[in-house]
């Protein structure tokens, strides 16, 4: 048997969170109101309609469902206002450093939408949290890699185009299967020439090459997921050696069937085998989570004590993307 989880205490451990999309923040209470301020049908009447529609029996039906959230969002005011309610959210449970990844592209070639209003509401919010809370923060803007490159590259020069001062780093959600057969490592390549990392997910639902691809043609420096890569030994040592953490969701991984089971999930194994690991939530009202169930989990599910606590909170702060 596990001691129980000493919640409180690992509240007060400074945390930083890198892996949580902006969009997958929108709560059921949220949803329901933007849906009514544009004017448009929700897909559940209710809170508890909506946290239902919040289950999925795999990565395709959450992307299908993460599209209709996304596209929810239309004025400033409601990327504003999911900034500042997300990183409220995020204090309360001891979290001192946020990254947003916000899915740009998508917003800009399927939403149709200007990049500079999107980025602007964003940072007043996280503005206003910041100055509340006492906290840091910063985004990444992410690839949408259903979309053809050369889509995405145009979508990334308004990014680049715009105020770049709160830009930790780029990224790359969705999936993998068009990795190999486009240009996607040209805008990482254009990122970097601008003085900006690449960050990507890889290893969620595909394999070890996904993460060996995205530390080789994307030079990403941190990874999203990498639960895969446990199935590479040769993988596991690139990522050792080179000190690539990876952000890893348990609560994420088992929502979206990307393991079968707590007794699956490779959290342990990775952490036994040296892989810098930070623990984060993904899409948190999505999956029912939260941060500190995500620490609960790794409580649990590797038998930590707090200095393991302490080790996954400091591998946090240590692996964030601060500018200079
Ligand atoms: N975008 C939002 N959540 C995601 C996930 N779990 N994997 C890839 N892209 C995402
Ligand atoms: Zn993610």
């Amino acid at each position: 048997m596990t001691t129980p989880f000493p919640r409180e205490l690992v509240r007060a451990l400074p945390k930083a969170e890198l892996h949580v999309h902006l969009e997958g923040t929108v709560d059921a209470p949220t949803l329901l109101a933007l849906a009514e301020r544009h004017d448009v049908t929700p897909p559940a009447v209710t809170e508890a309609g909506v946290d239902e529609w919040y289950k999925f029996d795999g990565f395709p039906m959450f992307l299908e469902r993460y599209f209709v959230v996304r596209d929810l969002l239309q004025d400033p005011e409601d990327f504003e206002y999911i900034a500042e309610q997300y990183m409220a959210t995020a204090h309360a449970q001891g979290t001192v450093h946020v990254e947003f990844h916000v899915s740009a592209s998508g917003h800009i070639l399927e939403g149709g939408k200007a990049w500079a209003p999107i980025h602007d509401g964003i940072v007043a919010g996280c503005q206003r949290a910041a100055a509340t809370h006492g906290m840091t923060w910063g985004l990444i803007p992410d690839i949408s890699p259903h979309l053809p490159a050369v889509d995405c590259a145009r979508a990334f020069d308004e990014v680049f185009a715009h105020n770049l001062d709160h830009v930790l780093a780029i990224g790359m959600g969705g999936p993998a299967d068009r990795w190999a057969t486009d240009r996607y490592q040209d805008i990482y390549a254009k990122a970097r020439s601008l003085g900006i990392p690449g960050v990507s997910h890889a290893g969620e639902h595909g394999g070890a090459d996904e993460v060996r691809f995205a530390v080789e043609e994307f030079q990403a420096v941190r990874i999203q997921h990498g639960i895969g890569t446990m199935h590479d030994p040769s993988v596991v040592e690139l990522l050792v050696d080179r000190g690539i953490p990876c952000d890893v969701c348990p609560g994420s991984n088992l929502a979206l069937h990307a393991v079968a089971n707590a007794e699956a999930h490779p959290l342990s194994a990775m952490l036994d085998a040296g892989i810098t690991v930070t623990l984060s939530t993904d899409d948190p009202p999505m999956f029912q989570t939260s941060l500190l169930d995500e620490y609960e989990r790794a409580w649990n599910w590797c038998s930590l004590d707090m200095a393991g606590m302490e080790a996954l909170a400091q591998n946090s702060l240590d692996a964030r993307l601060i500018k200079p």
